[in-house]
């Protein structure tokens, strides 16, 4: 396989330690690669007022495969107040860096696997009818549409009178036609068919591949009738591109609830983006949480792949680091997946659940210890440790 080269975003925080983790971790398996650094987050903001530098996106553009750590982002208050005195009031915005890489590079799909490793305490459990209770085994795949929906970006507080126009041309506007501007706020839910169809086609593709039985779309489509209604219009179609794996459907609030239930029942889910996110999020804390948290953005070129927690800034400045590098080295071998170096990608996860399963060697929240300075003399082992201990079951 010809050698790669990984852009590197640490970022902020814990996003540094642990990504620096996951590179031990690709060289302990064996992946011949290159990495580059590229910077990224609220450092960058403050000193150039842009967290996404170009620089970084030409990188991207020109390597396509990224790892990244997490970001800081702070209210807009302190946004503006942390800027550089001489970069204030020059018209420079704070936006989101992992946002606007993904809108950027149309990382359309997110992939958020949430699958419990045997023996982690933190996994979900179940009482049974006897009194007992069981710990149903969880494999789920969240496929989330990553750049439109509620989180397109498309809002405003005091709408532009064309906007006012344009809405009042449907009656369900009546109910607000008497509100000033400046007391409305709206923020739209675009959904566009080919955005769908291609999270849909990754879902139902990555359900033959992987030998699920079943791709769940979970929307809204009983309320949100236009656009959870094409997204389960359109899973109708490419569904019978799949003959073989049942398409089946839960509304959003419902699946919250059956989550605690059934979480065994449910394997490939398809959500638009910010059902997707929140699915997702429920999904891995029967899982271990974010300490367990992986997730790969993928578009036609570029691909990033995240633990999906963020900067931890509460444990950034402690020494030797506490935070569970696990979600990152899942993430590292989501970009092996990615590709194809299947086999790397499985020892390693073969490696993380062999340190989980045997419950030695664990970081503060497997230990369900307070996380903090004390952390480590109650028993949890540091960041470092649980990369160690990883790296050696790779043999
Ligand atoms: P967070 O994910 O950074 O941390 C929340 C809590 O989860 C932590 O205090 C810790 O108790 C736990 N946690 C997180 N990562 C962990 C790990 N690897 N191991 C063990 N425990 C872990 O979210 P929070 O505190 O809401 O946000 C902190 C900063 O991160 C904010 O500035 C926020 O904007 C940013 N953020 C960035 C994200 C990204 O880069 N993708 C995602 C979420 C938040
Ligand atoms: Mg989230």
């Amino acid at each position: 396989m010809a050698r790669r080269t990984v852009v590197t975003m640490p970022g902020d925080g814990i996003g540094k330690v642990v990504l620096e983790d996951s590179i031990r971790v690709l060289e302990a398996v064996g992946f011949e690669a290159d990495y580059v650094h590229a910077d990224i987050g609220w450092e960058f903001w403050v000193k150039e007022g842009n967290p996404l530098p170009q620089r970084t996106l030409d990188l991207l553009e020109e390597h396509h495969l990224g790892l990244f750590g997490a970001i800081t982002s702070k209210p807009k208050n302190e946004a503006d107040l942390e800027l550089a005195p001489e970069l204030r009031d020059k018209g420079y915005v704070y936006f989101s860096p992992i946002v606007g890489l993904r809108q950027k590079f149309n990382l359309d799909i997110c992939i958020r696997p949430c699958r419990s490793f045997a023996g982690n305490p933190l996994n979900f459990i179940r009482r049974t009818a006897d009194g007992g209770f069981e710990e149903p085994p969880v494999d789920a795949v969240i496929f989330r549409q990553n750049t439109e929906g509620l989180y397109g970006g498309i809002e405003w507080t005091n709408p532009p009178d064309q906007v006012r126009e344009a809405m009042a041309t449907h009656t369900k506007f009546k109910g607000v036609a008497h509100v000033p501007s400046e007391d409305m706020a709206i923020s739209t839910r675009v959904f566009t068919r080919n955005a769908c169809r291609r999270i849909l086609e990754a879902a139902f593709e990555y359900a033959e591949k992987h030998g699920y039985e079943s791709v769940t779309v979970c929307e809204k489509p009983n309320v949100l009738r236009e656009t959870s209604g094409m997204m389960e219009e359109v899973a109708r179609e490419v569904q019978k591109e799949h003959p073989t794996i049942q398409h089946w459907s839960t509304n959003i609030d419902a699946q919250m609830m059956w989550l605690t239930k059934n979480p065994e029942n449910y394997g490939v889910l398809v959500a638009g983006n910010m059902f997707g996110d929140i699915v997702s999020d429920a999904f891995a804390g029967l899982v271990g949480g974010l300490g367990f948290a992986c997730s790969a953005n993928i578009g036609d070129e570029v691909a990033v792949f995240e633990p999906t927690h963020g900067s931890a800034p509460k444990y950034e400045e402690l020494d030797p680091p506490i935070v569970n590098p696990i979600a990152m080295i899942l993430s590292a071998a989501m970009l092996l997946d990615h590709i194809g170096d299947t086999d790397k990608a499985t020892r390693i996860r073969e490696a993380v659940g062999a340190v989980v399963t045997e419950g030695k060697v664990r970081s503060y929240d497997m230990k369900k210890i307070p996380g903090g300075s004390s952390s480590i003399e109650k028993g949890a082992a540091t960041t470092f440790q649980v990369t160690d201990a990883i790296i050696e079951k790779l043999g």
